[in-house]
């Protein structure tokens, strides 16, 4: 390790261990578990195995976990008849370690699918198979394991039609069905849903995702949830009582819902009026999410900014998240915690949905 990195590595925990007796009280996750949903982060597992205060952050704050890269086809699937579990096993591990549940992510996307896949010529009844092969190998590895999949993310366009992909193009718009069933088949108890972004509030996109979710429904398909990711700005986001209304009416179709990715994107350098801004931003949707009995949980898209996609994705964007760079809380981060405290001390509203009846293969 460089002298700088080493010295940056110490400034980061340092700053994490000031900023401790912050929080030590009530963390995010111990309200949440009283409030009664969860509270999540996708985790960069490369950070996780060298980062201890990150590695802390994590356990402290949070109890559920999505891999954010570990678990897509092109790192977990590199060759045709190979597969590398070393990043999933690793966060599967660390979080039985510390009582958190598992969201595995994602079994069928369009993006980032390894070039032995899109660059071979395959048949209709070759792609079945692979994905077949790809589905029942993951879920079965992590059968009881994961509490829930994303098992289809992002199959629908902007204009809310089924978007033009390379699983589209190659066996139909069965596919969907086709991987929920091969999902269930794989562990039956594990809770599957739909993700998706942009389709968060009302408009055309949400439209096709209610309206594939519905069908999907009506054939049987074993669909339990739909998470919608939330990845925003301050200019651009659906208003709260928009994303309270489509959770009701997918509740209404016996779906639970999820905030599955949540992130606030601020153009740099962020003001201390976006970061007020960002932190109402976080509340609103906790509380969009906390009035609807199906939403069981809230997860932002990485713990700190040192981790965040955002930056790479979006230049002159970041600051997206609840921690900063160091680790510490910002605004979001307290306006979460009250959000989750008032909720914990009973204040949890919106009990005008009915609940879903409980099944036992849609936990
Ligand atoms: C992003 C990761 O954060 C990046 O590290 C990766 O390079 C690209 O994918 N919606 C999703 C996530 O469902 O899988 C994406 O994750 C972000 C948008």
């Amino acid at each position: 390790m460089s002298l700088r990195a080493a010295l940056t590595t110490t400034a980061f925990v340092a700053a994490c261990a000031a900023a401790l007796p912050a929080v030590a009280a009530d963390t995010l996750r111990t309200l949440a578990q009283r409030a009664g949903v969860r509270i999540g982060t996708a985790v960069n597992v490369d950070a996780l195995n060298t980062d201890a205060a990150y590695a802390r952050l994590l356990a402290r704050e949070f109890d559920l976990v999505t891999p954010e890269n570990a678990l897509k086809f092109s790192v977990v699937q590199p060759g045709r008849d190979r597969f590398d579990f070393a990043q999933a096993d690793a966060l599967v591990a660390f979080a039985e370690a510390h009582g958190m549940q598992v969201n595995g992510h994602v079994l069928v996307w369009h993006q980032q699918l390894p070039d032995w896949l899109t660059q071979g010529s395959f048949s209709r009844d070759e792609l079945k198979a692979i994905l077949r092969e790809h589905i029942r190998t993951l879920v079965t590895r992590y059968r009881g394991r994961m509490a829930s999949w994303d098992v289809a993310a992002e199959a629908v366009d902007e204009d809310g039609r089924l978007r033009d992909t390379f699983w589209l193009r190659g066996i139909g718009p069965d596919y969907l069905a086709l991987a929920f069933q091969w999902a269930h088949e794989a562990d039956p108890q594990a809770h599957l849903r739909y993700n998706d972004y942009g389709g968060e509030g009302d408009g055309a996109k949400s439209d096709g995702i209610y309206d594939l979710v519905a069908g999907l429904r009506r054939k049987g398909a074993p669909i339990h949830g739909v998470g919608l990711q939330m990845h925003v700005s301050l200019n651009d986001a659906p208003r709260a009582s928009e994303v309270r209304i489509n959770m009701q009416r997918l509740a209404a179709l016996g779906l639970q819902t999820h905030i599955s990715e949540m992130d606030v994107m601020l153009t740099l350098p962020a003001s201390r009026a976006d970061l007020r801004a960002q932190a109402a931003l976080y509340r609103d949707m906790l509380k969009a999410c906390l009035a609807v009995p199906q939403c069981r949980s809230f997860s932002t898209w990485g713990a700190s900014d040192r981790y965040s996609w955002i930056p790479e994705f979006f230049p002159g964007q970041g600051d997206a998240l609840l921690f900063d760079m160091a680790g510490r809380p910002k605004p979001a981060y307290d306006r979460v915690r009250r959000i989750l405290r008032a909720a914990a001390s009973g204040k949890r509203t919106g009990e005008t949905v009915k609940p879903v009846e409980t099944n036992p293969e849609n936990k």
